[in-house]
């Protein structure tokens, strides 16, 4: 996850843009950039490190432009080196970028081949010079630009300086956030509500595909099919900025929202775009144990759950997952080479930090897939896995359960490569495939509607089932578990096979039932359990891809999840199941980021 601002001024920007960088270190800081325009010529400033390393080379060589644009860097194609540091330019294009360009590769040969020539090893240089590619043809910037995020796949939020254009940055996102910011005679657009709240307050939220100009008396924002649309201009309080809900009615909802961002700022602590690697921080070696022994509670055991299929599966170690209330207690025999892997979102929870402790002090190591870096599980395990999820303010955990389940899913393929069950053209494979996840989180969204529409049959009910085979089982749970969180109505999630042995007889008209099957090796069979659930006037919600809802029969009520790889389906089937629990907990008028008993973090046994 990368921050960047972009702003047409009526005095010398610089400052400003570093003023609105160091709001956004906490979006990374591997490197930091600025460029400014001056009659019509651009001029960039750029340093590895921190932002006070720009700080210094701009005391050095400063800028006196009053347009200009800003970027601090969380590596993700390229090394965090002075080479491959935004802003990138080409030609007359200077510009920076936050997210993943997918099909950076075959773009970059194609214009290769056109004789263009590249500076750096960033996905981001591709953007600039299809642009540039656009203004050579004759194209007017907007168009260029235009012209251009047709050919990306991926995720960006982008801003952009033309060579000539004095009064114009250019921005869009998809996948990734981008807000203007409207000051008097100036204009302003950044990653979050944070980047521009020391110069307004008055911010309106690009949505999904939209493309803006900006330039000293209006921003002229269009949706992805090149419209004009306008964007409701919302007053933001500064302090509220910190921690701010945006155009969301609650955390929960915003927090759904910003899994693809939180999703891609994990990948980019666990893999190597470039070469496609899959590298576990502080390169540990998973020749060096035996077995995994994971410890979480709630949601994040539900994410350790789904880790074992992904680890086992993958890599052939193997992978215990208990809750960890119940570990230490029952005096669990524990096996040599045994590495003791607690997840957590808060990195406080008592039952977690205990269990961990207690796997100590019987000397295995340990390791903390941990949200917030600074806590106490974090400082006293042998090495961190980070997430990236950024600050969850929802009592509820959404996205630091996809950035956990992502974390698991890149250590799996580290696994598999080390202990040479797949060998590098696989783990290229997979990693692409696990690079393809923001996007489709992204495209998951999409199914709000059809979802919100469900919300009155789920949250009528009084008892819900959700079922799932494989990873999709763990998955069920977390659905459950949601559900129950946000609602107080009770639900179950169980191994869809399990049904007929007992929960059948749960089945009538006033239970829905909620089936997870994406169009793979186990869709046949759940499709079996979900007739047997429809044979006994059962009310079924399935959730699957275009493939699977070919197959599903009349009287189920499908949502559709994009189709992905099976490696990506418990991230990509997780956002309709959070969906699901939102829109009922809105439809019962519940307390949806503070529900009645619950706490952010369990520091209590
Ligand atoms: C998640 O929706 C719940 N609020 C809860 O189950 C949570 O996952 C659990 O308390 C563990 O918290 P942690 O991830 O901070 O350790």
């Amino acid at each position: 996850m990368c921050g960047i601002i972009g702003i047409v001024g009526l005095e010398p920007v610089a400052p400003r843009l570093i003023d609105s960088l160091k709001r956004l270190e906490y979006r990374g800081y591997d490197s930091a950039g600025v460029a400014t325009i001056e009659v019509g010529r651009v001029d960039r400033r750029r340093a590895s490190g921190k932002l006070r390393c720009l700080e210094e080379v701009l005391l050095a060589e400063p800028l006196t432009g009053q347009v200009g644009i800003g970027h601090t860097r969380w590596a993700t194609h390229g090394a965090p080196n002075l080479r491959n540091a935004h802003p990138q330019t080409a030609g007359r294009v200077t510009l920076v970028h936050n997210g993943i360009i997918e099909n950076f590769a075959e773009l970059k040969a194609e214009l290769i081949a056109e004789g263009r020539s590249f500076e750096s090893d960033t996905d981001t240089e591709v953007v600039a010079h299809l642009i540039d590619r656009g203004l050579t043809h004759g194209l007017t910037p907007l168009n260029a630009f235009r012209q251009t995020l047709d050919r990306l796949s991926g995720a960006y939020a982008l801003a952009v300086l033309i060579e000539g254009e004095n009064d114009l940055v250019m921005g869009a996102r998809r996948a990734m956030p981008l807000v203007v910011g409207h000051g008097d005679g100036e204009m302003f657009i950044g990653s979050d509500a944070l980047a521009v709240a020391p110069f307004t307050n008055r911010v309106s939220y690009l949505e999904e595909g939209d493309y803006v100009a900006i330039d000293h008396n209006a921003a002229r924002v269009f949706d992805a099919e090149g419209n004009s649309v306008e964007r409701p201009v919302r007053i933001v309080s500064v302090s509220a900025a910190m921690v701010e809900k945006g155009n969301y009615r609650h955390f929960m909802e915003k927090e759904i929202h910003d899994q693809p961002d939180a999703c891609q700022h994990t990948l980019s602590a666990y893999l190597d775009p470039i070469a496609r690697r899959a590298t576990p921080p502080g390169d540990f070696d998973f020749n060096s144990v035996d077995r995994l022994q994971i410890l979480a509670c709630g949601t994040a055991f539900y994410a350790g759950m789904i880790g074992k299929y992904v680890i086992e599966s993958l890599a052939g170690l193997p992978v215990d997952v208990e809750v960890a209330s119940e570990f230490r207690y029952r005096g669990p025999a524990l096996a040599p080479r045994t590495l003791a892997v607690a997840i957590s979102q808060s990195g406080e929870t008592a039952d977690t930090l205990a269990a961990l402790r207690w796997c100590k002090s019987k000397g295995l190591k340990t390791v903390a897939i941990v949200n917030a870096h600074e806590s106490t599980m974090a400082r006293e395990v042998d090495l961190m896995w980070p997430t990236h999820a950024g600050q969850e303010i929802c009592v509820l955990s959404t996205k630091a359960f996809t950035a956990q389940v992502c974390a698991l899913t890149a250590l799996a393929i580290a696994a598999a490569r080390t202990r040479g069950r797949i060998d590098e053209v696989e783990e290229q494979r997979l990693v692409q495939v696990l690079l393809e996840a923001p996007r489709l989180l992204s495209e998951a969204i999409a199914s709000e509607d059809v979802v919100r529409s469900l919300a009155s049959m789920v949250g009528r009910a009084r008892d819900v089932l959700y079922l799932g085979r494989g990873a999709m089982f763990p998955l069920a749970m977390e659905g459950a578990l949601k559900l129950k969180e946000v609602s107080y109505i009770h639900a179950e999630g169980y191994a869809a096979g399990e049904m007929k042995h007992g929960p059948i007889a749960l089945i009538d008209q006033e239970t829905p039932v909620v089936v997870l099957a994406p169009s793979d090796s186990f869709f046949d069979k759940t499709m079996s359990n979900l007739s047997e659930v429809i044979a006994r006037e059962g009310r079924v919600i399935l959730i699957t891809d275009e493939a699977g809802a070919r197959h599903a029969p009349a009287e189920a009520r499908v949502i559709l999840a994009p189709a992905c790889d099976p490696l990506i389906a418990p991230l990509v089937f997780a956002v309709p199941l959070q969906l699901l629990a939102y829109q009922v907990g809105v439809f019962k008028g519940a307390d949806v980021d503070q529900p009645r008993n619950l706490a952010k973090s369990v520091t209590v046994e």
